[in-house]
């Protein structure tokens, strides 16, 4: 038997309809800094564990399961999702993909959006989340990090460098984007894998992050333009 991080067993439980479960254990509430948008959120008695899945999508090997990013709101999205609302030219006409959306809080920002999420219990949440705040959302279930840019026009990637694999597949994937003429604007409160070299402040609020009930204390996150490499 395989026992995940806290020493409990991972089930994957396939009568477990995770719509239903996301509306019976999670409170659909307003995010701290952002009162105009309202997330199934995780609460202590959330018991989230029950809908956790291995990374490698199998069953059997049950190794270390996904956690549930989606089921919070991270300070890079809600940053990047309070800079759109508070400047709606930013996205008002033009086509937004909001990449690595998890709960879709920045997309929640846009109104409108293709969202691009790869945790299958995370793009339950997307859909209920864009329901929740009469979004007009289409999503892409699946990773696209590997493939020719999307036809957008601008890519919101709020909290994308949390890790380094993903910071790797992630860059090269915003090149591309660049490449095509796409906007890139990133939302990260100074992540170990935020590509430094590679951005410019926009701007910066006070925002709380993961963890805690509610959420850490506020501290600055920033919005960036993702640049080119330097030649
Ligand atoms: C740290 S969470 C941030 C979620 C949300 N943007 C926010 O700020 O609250 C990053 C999300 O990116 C998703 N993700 C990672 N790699 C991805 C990929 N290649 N394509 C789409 N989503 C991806 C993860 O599943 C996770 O939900």
């Amino acid at each position: 038997m395989n026992e995940n991080v806290a020493g409990l067993t991972p089930i994957h439980r396939a009568d477990l309809d995770p719509a239903e479960f996301i509306k019976a254990n999670m409170r659909l509430q307003p995010v701290p800094s952002l009162p105009e948008i309202r997330l199934y959120t995780a609460h202590p008695g959330s018991g989230l564990r029950r809908l956790l899945e291995p990374e490698d999508g199998s069953h059997e090997h049950a190794a270390e399961p996904q956690p549930p990013y989606w089921a919070y709101a991270w300070a890079g999205g809600a940053v990047l999702a309070r800079y759109v609302l508070d400047r709606p030219s930013t996205v008002a006409g033009r086509r937004v993909l909001d990449l690595g959306a998890g709960s879709g809080l920045v997309g929640a920002g846009a109104r409108e959006v293709t969202a691009a999420e790869i945790d299958r219990n995370g793009i339950v949440a997307l859909r209920l989340n864009a329901e929740a705040n009469g979004v007009a959302i289409i999503i892409i279930g699946e990773d696209i990090s590997a493939g020719p840019p999307p036809s957008v026009d601008v890519v919101l990637a709020g909290d994308v460098f949390y890790g380094q694999a993903v910071a790797r597949r992630i860059v090269p994937f915003l090149d591309r984007c660049l490449a095509a003429g796409i906007e890139v604007l990133v939302g990260d409160p100074g992540r170990a894998w935020l590509p430094r070299r590679r951005i410019r402040l926009l701007g910066e609020y006070q925002v709380s992050d993961v963890g805690g009930n509610g959420g850490s204390a506020p501290k600055p996150s920033g919005i960036f333009a993702f640049l080119p490499s330097e030649p």
